[in-house]
């Protein structure tokens, strides 16, 4: 009988125990070598962000893992990078969703970038803080129509009766601003930029002798340390 298209489907058969334990790759990536590395991590991140662009393979490269930390519980998600300089890294958010109360407590945050197709992984430790109106304001102006009024019907984060209440909620944000009219941006929506103190690069190799390289910001200048894999 065929699924109905809609529906997920759902095997009943659990991935074989032994089968998890044997995913293994053999990683064979050139490695990070000392005197190559540049003295800003900001410039390496940026060269590995345009190798994981560039490869096909990759969905999403500039997604990352956000983790926060409140009342010692850690939750993670991921969000998209949408702006990188020497000041950090930024995406963008709804200021009442769950991941802005948890920042709101304690801007301590973790930023993980899984760029596995390419044997690669950064991880990024740092405080985030909003950025100000007029440069969320900025970047909201470039968002296509339908994710602007999305901004909009969507309380994230909060529970929702049904699909057909948010679906509701899009339609009446759609009728108040006809199409070809300038959508403000709600106050309850805007970017954070992640101010780095860390940044690791973790390259694989051979035999599991993976490259970690970790970069941790002291004054203006960076320490760079190499760690065991
Ligand atoms: C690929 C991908 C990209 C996403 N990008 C964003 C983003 O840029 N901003 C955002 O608020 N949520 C984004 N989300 C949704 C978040 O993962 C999350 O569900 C949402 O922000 C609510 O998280 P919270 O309840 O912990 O605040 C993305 C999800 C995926 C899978």
């Amino acid at each position: 009988m065929h699924q109905m298209r809609s529906k997920v489907r759902l095997d009943t058969a659990m991935t074989n125990r032994d089968d998890i334990a044997a995913m293994r790759r053999q990683y064979g990536q050139v490695g990070l070598v000392e005197e190559d590395l540049p003295k800003n991590p900001i410039t390496l991140f940026d060269t590995w962000l345009k190798d994981a662009a560039a490869n096909e393979i990759v969905v999403e490269a500039n997604a990352m893992v956000l983790s926060t930390v409140a009342d010692n519980q850690p939750t993670s998600r991921t969000v998209l990078l949408k702006d990188l300089t020497q000041d950090g890294f930024t995406f963008f958010s709804n200021y009442n969703s769950r991941k802005a109360g948890e920042i709101a407590k304690n801007n301590k945050v973790s930023l993980v970038f899984p760029w596995y197709p390419l044997e690669r992984q950064v991880i990024v430790i740092g405080l985030a803080s909003k950025l100000s109106k007029a440069e969320s304001e900025k970047y909201f102006a470039t968002r296509p129509r339908g994710s602007q009024i999305g901004a909009w019907a969507s309380a994230q984060s909060s529970e929702l009766s049904s699909r057909a209440e948010l679906e509701k909620k899009f339609a009446e944000f759609e009728k108040k601003w006809p199409e070809g009219e300038q959508i403000p941006m709600p106050d309850f929506w805007g970017g954070y930029v992640v101010k780095p103190e860390s940044i690791e690069f973790w390259q694989g190799r051979y035999s599991r002798l993976h490259d970690r390289i970790r970069y941790i910001r002291q004054d203006n200048n960076w320490l760079i340390k190499r760690l065991n894999p």
